[in-house]
């Protein structure tokens, strides 16, 4: 596969406003414009959280102590804060049929087999929420940290009609699929726990290329590119309910595998998070 190839600042036509100008000649400008690729801590962070083949075993089983610590202990860490004795102001009711309320109270993520296949129109809607331009590149469908839009998306298709199986990239500015390798592949090859979704439509993998908002943001890059891609999925889970697709985000993933099936180096451009369709649930 070839590498991806960037549009150009010609392309968009933005003219860079006067006042920059005095500044980029400045000695401080130079100076600084040479630390700007400098994030180690985030990737020394990234690195370390990895999944690979072998070392989610070590999660699976702290996944297994913590279950039976919270099953068996008094000390539940319950997700809720109360501050007891405060006054406290009740809320009153708000009736609305908004639809945004009605998918947020629907969403839900599965928790039995999901099988299935979608539609490729099915496939635009979500990519629509996930990654829709509204105004222009820089103004989408979700919020971004400073407009740098780190957030690339790639499906992993398994059984989308009218797609043959293979790996898309999502190219936003066309709203088209890009094929960029036709090698099978199955849910178990990429998802370290892997029997809810053996029979699922297709993997939505939302990539980060960190120095879009490292290079603004240094080490803050990093949080800020996560939180991107939880917008981003988000919106993406919040059409598929609307079209009552299942839909789950998943965190499961062997990081290395997905990055080398988009060519990605782990690095630079990492995975953020990945969502998992199917047409039903079982
Ligand atoms: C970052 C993240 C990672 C997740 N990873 C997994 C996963 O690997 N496997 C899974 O079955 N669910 C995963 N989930 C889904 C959660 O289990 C689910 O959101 C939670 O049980 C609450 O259920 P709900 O989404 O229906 O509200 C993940 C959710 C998030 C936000």
């Amino acid at each position: 596969m070839a590498p991806p190839i960037r549009m150009k600042n010609e392309d968009l036509n933005e003219k860079q406003p006067d006042e920059y100008e005095e500044f980029v000649n400045s000695k401080e400008f130079l100076n600084l414009r040479e630390n700007l690729d400098l994030s180690p801590l985030a990737e020394q962070y990234h690195i370390a959280s990895q999944y690979t083949i072998g070392t989610e075993f070590k999660m699976a089983f702290r996944i297994r102590v913590y279950d039976s610590y919270q099953l068996s202990s008094q000390e539940h860490l319950v997700p809720a804060f109360v501050y007891p004795g405060t006054p406290k102001i009740q809320l009153p009711v708000f009736k609305n049929h908004l639809k945004i309320s009605k998918l947020l109270r629907k969403r839900r993520s599965p928790k039995q087999e999901i099988y299935g296949s979608v539609t490729l129109k099915q496939i635009n809607h979500m990519l629509f929420a996930a990654h829709g331009i509204t105004e222009n590149i820089f103004l989408r469908t979700y919020p971004s940290p400073g407009a740098t839009h780190p957030t690339e998306i790639y499906l992993v298709v398994w059984n989308v009609s009218d797609l043959n199986p293979g790996i898309y990239h999502h190219n936003l500015i066309e709203n088209s699929l890009e094929l960029i390798c036709s090698k099978k592949t199955e849910p178990k090859d990429i998802l370290a726990t892997h029997d809810l979704w053996d029979n699922a439509a297709c993997l939505f993998v939302f990539s980060l290329e960190l120095p879009r908002t490292t290079k603004k943001y240094g080490e803050r890059g990093y949080r800020f590119a996560l939180l991107e891609s939880g917008h981003s999925s988000q919106n993406l889970m919040l059409a598929a309910t609307e079209l009552e697709i299942q839909a789950c985000e998943l965190g499961n993933y062997y990081d290395n595998i997905l990055c080398e099936m988009i060519e990605a180096d782990g690095i630079d451009h990492i995975i953020g998070t990945t969502v998992i369709v199917a047409g039903k649930k079982k």
